[in-house]
C-alpha cells in the first residue's frame, strides 16, 4: 500500500489538452458571456483530472490557469477546495465512502470496515497494485438512499457489508457491477413501496370545473 499520491506518478510530466480535449474546453467556455471564460474553470480542471489518470499535477493546473487566462493560484484554490479534484495520483478505481451523518446512522462504519479489510487499505491509500485508492468523503447528497460509497463516477446505494464487498470483489475481477440501489428499488422511492397515490392511474386525476375549489 502507499498514501495517496507517494509517488505513483511523474508529478512534473508536462500536460497540456489533447486535441480533442482543446475542442470540448473550447465549447464549454464558449457557453459563457464574454470575459467570463474563467467560469470554465471546474469544467476543464475535470477535463485535465480526467485526461491525467485521475489527479491535477502543478503543470496541469498552470496548462488550465494559462488556458483561461488567470493565475494559477486561483485554478490552485478551486482544485483544493473540492474534493473531486485529486491533487495527488490514485488508484486506476477511487472508493469514497461517505461517512457523514446519515450514511453514520445507516451503517457506514461496516462499510468502511468492509473496504478496509477487502482492500487491505485504510483512507488516504492507495493499493500497491496501484487498483484502488480509498478514500472517507462527506455528505455526497444522496442521504435517502444511505449507506452510499462513490466509486469512480457511479454512485452505490443502500449498501450492506455484504453488497459492498460483491462490488469490490467485481471491479478487482475486472467487471463493471451495477450502480445505484443494491436492493433494488428506483431511484429513491420508498423501501415499503407507496404510500399515496396508490389508488388511481397516475395520469393526476381529473381537472375541477373553473371556479370550483
Ligand atoms: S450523509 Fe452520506 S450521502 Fe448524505
Amino acid at each position: 500500500m502507499s498514501p495517496a499520491g507517494d509517488g505513483m506518478g511523474a508529478a512534473e510530466a508536462p500536460f497540456s489538452f489533447s486535441e480533442a480535449n482543446v475542442e470540448r474546453a473550447k465549447a464549454v467556455i464558449a457557453k459563457y458571456p464574454d470575459g467570463r471564460q474563467q467560469s470554465a474553470v471546474m469544467a476543464l480542471l475535470d477535463l485535465a483530472q480526467r485526461q491525467n489518470g485521475g489527479w491535477l499535477s502543478q503543470p496541469a493546473l498552470e496548462y488550465v490557469a494559462e488556458f483561461l487566462g488567470m493565475p494559477t493560484i486561483r485554478v490552485a484554490e478551486v482544485a483544493t477546495f473540492y474534493t473531486m479534484y485529486n491533487r495527488t495520483p490514485i488508484g486506476r478505481h477511487h472508493v469514497q465512502v461517505c461517512t457523514n451523518l446519515s450514511c453514520w446512522l445507516r451503517g457506514s462504519d461496516e462499510i468502511a470496515a468492509v473496504c478496509r479489510e477487502t482492500l487491505g487499505i485504510d483512507f488516504g491509500q492507495t493499493s500497491a497494485d496501484g487498483a484502488f485508492t480509498l478514500s472517507e468523503v462527506e455528505c455526497l447528497c444522496a442521504c435517502v438512499n444511505a449507506p452510499i460509497v462513490q466509486i469512480d463516477d457511479d454512485f452505490y446505494e443502500d449498501l450492506t457489508a455484504e453488497s459492498m464487498r460483491t462490488i469490490l470483489d467485481a471491479l478487482r475481477a475486472g467487471q463493471t457491477p451495477k450502480p445505484g440501489s443494491q436492493i433494488g428499488r428506483t431511484s429513491s422511492e420508498p423501501m415499503g413501496g407507496l404510500t399515496t397515490l396508490t389508488g388511481g392511474d397516475g395520469d393526476g386525476g381529473e381537472a375541477r370545473p373553473t371556479g370550483e375549489s
